[in-house]
C-alpha cells in the first residue's frame, strides 16, 4: 500500500498569515494590560504557536504541553495522556492553550480538566482549526482560525504518522491510490 500524499491546498500560506494576525490582534486586545501564558500543545501546534506569539503585540510568556492523543495514523484513539508536562506553574495566570486542531474535542476536553484543576486565573482556548462536524464532547474554543468540513488534513504542524508536519499551508490528505 502507499503512502497517502497531501493534495489540495485547504488554507494557503497567505489566508494563514492573514487570520493569524487577526487572531493575534484579538487576543492582544482581551488581555490588555495582562500578562497571559500561551500553552502550545505539542507536536501539532508548533508552527501555529511560533506565528500567533508574533502576532501579538504585548507582553505574553509561553510553555509547552506535549500530549499524545493518536496512535500515529488518522484515528482517534480517545485516549488522551501528557507526554512532556509544563515548565512553570499556572496557578493564577491567565492561560491561552494554543492547539492545532478540534476534532472530536475529546483531546481539549480533558486538557482543560487537567490545566482547570492546576486554578489559573483564566483558562481559554485558541484552535487553528475546527472540525465541528466531528465533535463527540461539548468544548468551548474561544478562538478558531478556520471552520473546515471533515476531511482529515496535513502540514502547517499537521502529521499523518509523523509525516507533512513541515508543509507551509495546510492540505487535504490525499488517499486515493494513484
Ligand atoms: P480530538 O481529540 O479528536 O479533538 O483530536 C485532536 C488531535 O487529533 C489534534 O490535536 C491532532 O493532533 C489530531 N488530529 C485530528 N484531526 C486531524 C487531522 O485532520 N490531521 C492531523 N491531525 C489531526
Amino acid at each position: 500500500m502507499t503512502t497517502p500524499r497531501p493534495g489540495r491546498v485547504l488554507i494557503s500560506e497567505p489566508e494563514l498569515r492573514t487570520r493569524i494576525g487577526e487572531l493575534g490582534q484579538q487576543i492582544a486586545r482581551d488581555y490588555a494590560g495582562e500578562t497571559p501564558v500561551l500553552v502550545g500543545v505539542l507536536q501539532g501546534a508548533f508552527l501555529f504557536m511560533a506565528d500567533l506569539v508574533r502576532a501579538i503585540p504585548g507582553d505574553i510568556t509561553t510553555d509547552f504541553i506535549g500530549l499524545a492523543s493518536y496512535a500515529g495514523g488518522n484515528r482517534s484513539s480517545g485516549q488522551v495522556r501528557i507526554v512532556s508536562d509544563l515548565a512553570m506553574p499556572v496557578e493564577n495566570r491567565h492561560v491561552v492553550v494554543v492547539e492545532d486542531i478540534v476534532d472530536t474535542g475529546l483531546t481539549i476536553s480533558y486538557l482543560r480538566r487537567n490545566l482547570e484543576a492546576r486554578h489559573p486565573r483564566t483558562l481559554r482556548v485558541c484552535a487553528l482549526v475546527d472540525k465541528i462536524e466531528r465533535r463527540q464532547v461539548d468544548v468551548r474554543i474561544d478562538y478558531v482560525g478556520f471552520t473546515i468540513p471533515n476531511v482529515f488534513v496535513v502540514g502547517y504542524g499537521f502529521d499523518f504518522g509523523g509525516l507533512y508536519r513541515n508543509l507551509p499551508y495546510v492540505a487535504a490528505l490525499d488517499e486515493t491510490p494513484p
